[in-house]
This record gives structure tokens, C-alpha cells and sequence, in this order.
């Protein structure tokens, strides 16, 4: 059968580093209060004038190197997000004219923090079905962007910046010893709506708006809903725990992501964390993980990786993957 592999992955952080004692200074918060109940000490924010496909083309960019690929070998763009350069088009199509990509499809999906993993999947998709044979599957965010910057319930939480991968076809056994995606698990429940959305849209109130959110009450779903979608991925696959060489979380909480780890029994050791120093980057979460794991030597090919997000909507899911 043909596997989806990951033939390369990068990252993109903006220059700019805003440190809690910095976001002190606005909002009646402190950095204790963020530290302690996110883990959270800093996250990065695009430039003025730097957009989204900004950040997702040097991404892009970095996991077409570390892959050894170039840009025409690409027939196939996905690219999360939740805060788009522009309504329309889609800033897949701009990435891809900065590509320099001339052919294949290129189009944005949006399940917020799970943007990713929905991305990853439809790719996969695609080149199983043999309509793509090489994917760029793209999470980017400017968070910044739709932020209440007078809320401090919500605007310590989030940060910029994007993560790509490479996704190559290749032939595999159809075993879980195959290197490539193995399996993801999608969820989406729309009665949750309101407790996370943006006040805002074009269809709404022809305004950007800004994000709202009952933190108490995601936190709540999150937990139980990362452990029900990580356990699936392993049911489906025949594997325990035990088997998982890395879990790659989305980045919301350091609190969700001991919570997800403690209900799996699995070591703190084995998850990649970076949301102490990019916060919660959206849909770029997990690839940025990703990104920075591979390219320090942490995740290393063969390894078993399992990626997780959940995000507004509500929407969640995993991906099973072979390195
Ligand atoms: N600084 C200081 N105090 C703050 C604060 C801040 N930045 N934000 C909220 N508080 C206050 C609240 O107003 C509240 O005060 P009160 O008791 O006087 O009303 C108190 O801290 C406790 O707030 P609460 O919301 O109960 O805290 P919490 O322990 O649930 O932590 C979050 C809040 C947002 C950090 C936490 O709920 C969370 O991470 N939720 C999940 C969010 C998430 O991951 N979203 C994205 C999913 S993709």
C-alpha cells in the first residue's frame, strides 16, 4: 500500500520575543500566575506588516531543505489556519506563488489548533488515493492578530509562527512497522462553540473580532478529549503506550499536557515540549514541536511518533507516525 512519509520538517518563529514580565507591565497578570498555571514564559510575535504566509513560506522552506527536496517536486499544498493573510484567496496559494510552485492544488483548511492533524490527514489522504505524490502540509499562525490585548485571560496564552512538513509517497507493507503516517482519528463536536470563537468574521460582523474563550471549561474537554482520541490511535494499531517512542502534543498548557501523559501512564520524558518558549501557537503548534525535536537529534527515523491536538470548534484528533 502507499504510505505517506515524512521526508522533512521545519519551523518558523518571528525575531520578536515578548516575556511574561513584559505582558505584566499591560494586563493586571504576573509571571508567576502564567508560569504556574500554563508553564508558560515567553512566545514570539510577527512584525508589523509580517503575515501568516510570511512565516508558513520560511517553514515551508526549511522542511523542503531538510528533506532534500525542491520546490517543483511539490503537487499538493494544505495549509492550517485560523488567522489567513486575507477572506480569500487562500494563503496556501500564496505560499505556493512564493514557492514558486506552478502546479498541483493549494488550499487553506481551518480547525483552529487542530488544523494540523486535519491537514496532515486530508494529505495522507491524497496521496494514498494517488492524486499527490509530494505534499507540503503547512500549520501557521498570527495569533497576535485576533488577540483582546486588554484580556488577560486569553492574551497570555498565545504566540506566532508556523511548521511545515514534507509528505512523500512511498511503498509500504501496510504494517505498523511501515515508516510514514499510519493512521490519524478526526473529532468535531459544533455544540461546543462557545467556549472558544473569535467575536468576528465576514459573514458575521464584517470584522476581524477577537478570541474568546472559557479556559476553564476547555481545559476540561481538552483533557478528556486528547486521551480518548490517543487511546483510539492506539487501538486502531494494535500498539500500548509503551510502544510510543515520542508524544508531539499540541502546545496549549504545560497542565494539559501532564494531564494527556499521567491518563496514557506515559514518562514526561517522551514528550516534546515547547510551550514554554512559543506559548500556544495554534495550528502551528505540533509541526513547530516537530520541527525543533528532528532537528536536535530528539526524534530520530524509525521512531514511533504520536501527534494530538484540540482546538476550538470543538475539533481534536491524532495521527499515528512512523519517522
Ligand atoms: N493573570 C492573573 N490572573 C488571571 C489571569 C492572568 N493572566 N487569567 C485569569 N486570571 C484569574 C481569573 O480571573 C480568576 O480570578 P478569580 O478567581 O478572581 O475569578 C483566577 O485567575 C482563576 O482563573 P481560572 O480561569 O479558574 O484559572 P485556571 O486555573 O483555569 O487557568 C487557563 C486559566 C486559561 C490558564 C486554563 O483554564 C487553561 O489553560 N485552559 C485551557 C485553555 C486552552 O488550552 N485553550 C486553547 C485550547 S486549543
Amino acid at each position: 500500500m502507499i504510505r505517506s512519509v515524512i521526508a522533512g520538517c521545519g519551523g518558523y518563529l518571528p525575531a520578536r520575543i515578548v516575556h511574561n514580565d513584559e505582558l505584566a507591565a499591560k494586563v493586571d497578570t504576573s509571571d508567576e500566575w502564567i508560569v504556574e498555571r500554563t508553564g508558560i514564559r515567553q512566545r514570539h510575535v510577527a512584525a508589523d506588516g509580517e503575515m501568516t504566509s510570511d512565516l508558513a513560506r520560511v517553514a515551508a522552506e526549511r522542511a523542503l531543505a531538510d528533506a532534500g527536496a525542491t520546490a517543483d517536486e511539490i503537487d499538493l499544498i494544505v495549509l492550517a489556519t485560523a488567522t489567513p493573510d486575507q477572506t480569500f484567496p487562500a494563503t496556501a496559494a500564496r505560499v505556493q506563488a512564493q514557492l514558486g510552485i506552478r502546479r498541483g492544488a493549494a488550499f487553506d483548511i481551518q480547525a483552529v489548533c487542530t488544523g494540523f492533524i486535519y491537514a496532515l490527514a486530508i494529505a495522507d489522504n491524497f496521496i494514498k488515493a494517488g492524486q499527490s505524490r509530494a505534499a507540503l502540509v503547512i500549520g501557521a499562525e498570527t495569533f497576535s492578530r485576533i488577540l483582546d490585548w486588554e484580556d488577560r485571560t486569553t492574551c497570555v496564552l498565545f504566540g506566532d509562527g508556523a511548521g511545515a512538513v514534507v509528505l512523500r509517497a512511498a511503498e509500504g507493507q501496510g504494517r505498523n512497522t511501515d515508516r510514514g503516517v499510519l493512521s490519524t482519528h478526526l473529532h468535531a463536536d459544533g455544540r461546543q462553540h462557545d467556549l472558544l470563537y473569535v467575536d468576528g468574521g465576514p459573514s458575521s460582523t464584517q470584522t476581524t473580532g477577537h478570541l474568546r474563550m472559557l479556559g476553564k471549561e476547555v481545559f476540561r474537554h481538552a483533557v478528556v478529549n486528547l486521551a480518548a482520541v490517543v487511546g483510539e490511535a492506539l487501538k486502531a494499531n494494535d500498539l500500548t503506550a509503551a510502544d510510543i517512542d515520542w508524544l508531539v502534543p499540541h502546545q496549549a498548557n504545560k497542565r494539559i499536557l501532564d494531564g494527556t501523559a499521567r491518563k496514557l501512564g506515559l514518562s514526561p520524558e517522551k514528550i516534546v515540549v515547547t510551550v514554554d518558549r512559543h506559548g500556544n501557537t495554534s495550528a502551528a503548534s505540533v509541526p513547530l514541536a516537530l520541527a525543533e525535536a528532528k532537528a536536535d537529534g530528539r526524534i530520530r527515523p524509525g521512531q514511533l511518533l504520536l501527534l494530538e491536538a484540540m482546538g476550538g470548534g470543538f475539533t481534536w484528533g491524532s495521527a499515528l507516525v512512523r519517522l
